[in-house]
């Protein structure tokens, strides 16, 4: 097996340190970093300092450990070590710089460093375990979540002052191997062209009303971030008006499925990658009226017509090394029906949620899949946040894309 450690080779890392009794464990994170082989530049937080000296981590890391945004030798330290670094780790991440990262506030080194980056960042966090559970730490973290930034949750055990409970700082080694295989994701999508496609399509009826279903863009969206961080060139032709949370992006607004197929299907000879998580209507009506259809005139007859189909056309003119992701969206017999669709509308790998649960597929933050390949072998995942999903398809598209170069 290769070392799992491998990809911290030479890797720049900013370690950032709080103040909380976990923070001499982050001396031996640095001590792990530093022996895989990466250049790691410490930054405490001056409670980290009551905890644990500067001295310790200078004499340990690959350069002296700075603890001020002021007063040090460079003029913007922050700017320097957040462009240069190639992740950024906080060990232990305390509920304030959690709080601080999550509302953009950056008031001294650390927490100026970690919005000046566009590196990968991962949190560790460790407190008591109320504060771990207190709402306001966990909505923090879904937003921080949301933004792609990496959480290795903390373990439960033995918390200072002899409790017992959740917000135990995870094993060093865990945290350095997570790191690492941060940095060994982060750039396997260089080089290659995604197109994405997320929100629902609204067929209009009249002027104000339209048939509309209740995607809401979440599971497009973090498949279309996840990809970019990864160091694909990104389209995501959506239905929804949000910017991306990462840079780079390209978006582009649609609202009908043939507005969508008169984005998709010219691009699609440029792409390598097409994953389709639009919920796209199957018809629309027939006639739109010119005007507001008006209550007065009696309740109106709509004569539906079946749309454009996007991903079937896109089936049928893919090229030797294009890969076309499907998604379906079932309430019953998901695999069954979900394969037919595959077959029908040449997928290569097809992701089926059952949108009849209540904690996965339209709207919530969460879903759950199982994916089918055209090997006819499948794979079925847990309740995932949508991030944490898209993170999953985008690995297996990356093993796929590896058998076919
Ligand atoms: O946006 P969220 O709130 O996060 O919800 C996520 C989701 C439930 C929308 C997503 O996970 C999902 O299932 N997307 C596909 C929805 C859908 O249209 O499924 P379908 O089974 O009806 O269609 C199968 C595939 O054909 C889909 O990839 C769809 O994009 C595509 N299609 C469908 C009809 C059509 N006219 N053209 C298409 O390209």
């Amino acid at each position: 097996m290769s070392d799992p450690l491998l990809a911290l080779r030479g890797r720049r890392i900013v370690l950032g340190v709080c103040g909380g009794i976990a923070a001499y464990k982050a001396v031996e994170v640095c001590r792990r970093l530093v022996d895989a082989g990466a250049h790691v530049a410490p930054v405490l937080t001056a409670d980290a300092t009551r905890f644990v000296g500067a001295l310790t981590f200078s004499a340990l890391a690959s350069e002296p450990a700075r603890t001020a945004l002021f007063d040090g030798p460079e003029p913007i330290p922050h700017t320097h070590l957040g462009q240069g670094a190639d992740a950024v780790v906080v060990v232990p991440a305390t509920a304030k710089v959690i709080g601080k990262y999550a509302h953009g506030i950056s008031d001294d080194l650390l927490s100026a460093t970690l919005l000046a980056t566009r590196a990968p960042v991962l949190l560790a966090p460790a407190m008591h375990t109320e504060m771990w559970e207190h709402p306001a730490v966990q909505e923090n973290l879904v937003t921080l979540r949301r933004r792609g930034v990496h959480v290795v949750d903390p373990d439960e055990g033995r918390l200072a002052g002899g409790d017992v409970g959740a917000g135990r700082l995870a094993d060093p080694a865990r945290i350095v191997v997570e790191v690492a295989g941060i940095l060994a994701a982060a750039g396997d999508l260089a080089g290659y062209s995604f197109l994405v496609t997320a929100g629902g399509t609204r067929e209009p009826i009249d002027p104000v009303r339209f048939i509309g279903n209740r995607s809401s863009g979440k599971m497009g969206y973090a498949i279309a971030e996840a990809a970019a961080r990864r160091g694909a060139a990104v389209t995501l032709v959506t239905t929804i008006g949000r910017p991306t949370a990462v840079s780079g992006v390209d978006v582009v607004k649609v609202e009908t499925a043939e507005d969508m197929a008169a984005v998709v299907v010219p691009r699609f000879a440029d792409c390598d990658v097409v994953v389709m998580a639009a919920a796209v209507a199957d018809f629309r009506p027939k006639v739109v009226a010119d005007e507001k259809l008006k209550k007065r005139d009696g309740v109106p007859e709509v004569v539906l017509e079946p749309t454009p189909d996007v991903l079937a056309e896109l089936g049928a003119r893919k090229q030797p090394g294009q890969l076309l992701v499907g998604f379906a969206a079932e309430t019953e017999h998901v695999r069954e029906h979900a394969a037919a669709k595959m077959a029908a509308k040449g997928v290569d790998l097809m992701v089926a949620n059952d949108v009849s649960a209540p904690d996965a597929g339209f709207e919530v933050d969460t879903n759950r899949a199982i994916l089918l390949y055209s090997s006819g072998s499948s794979e079925e995942t847990p309740l995932l946040d949508k991030h944490e999903l898209a993170g999953i398809i985008l690995d297996r598209i990356v093993q796929t894309l590896g058998k076919e170069a």
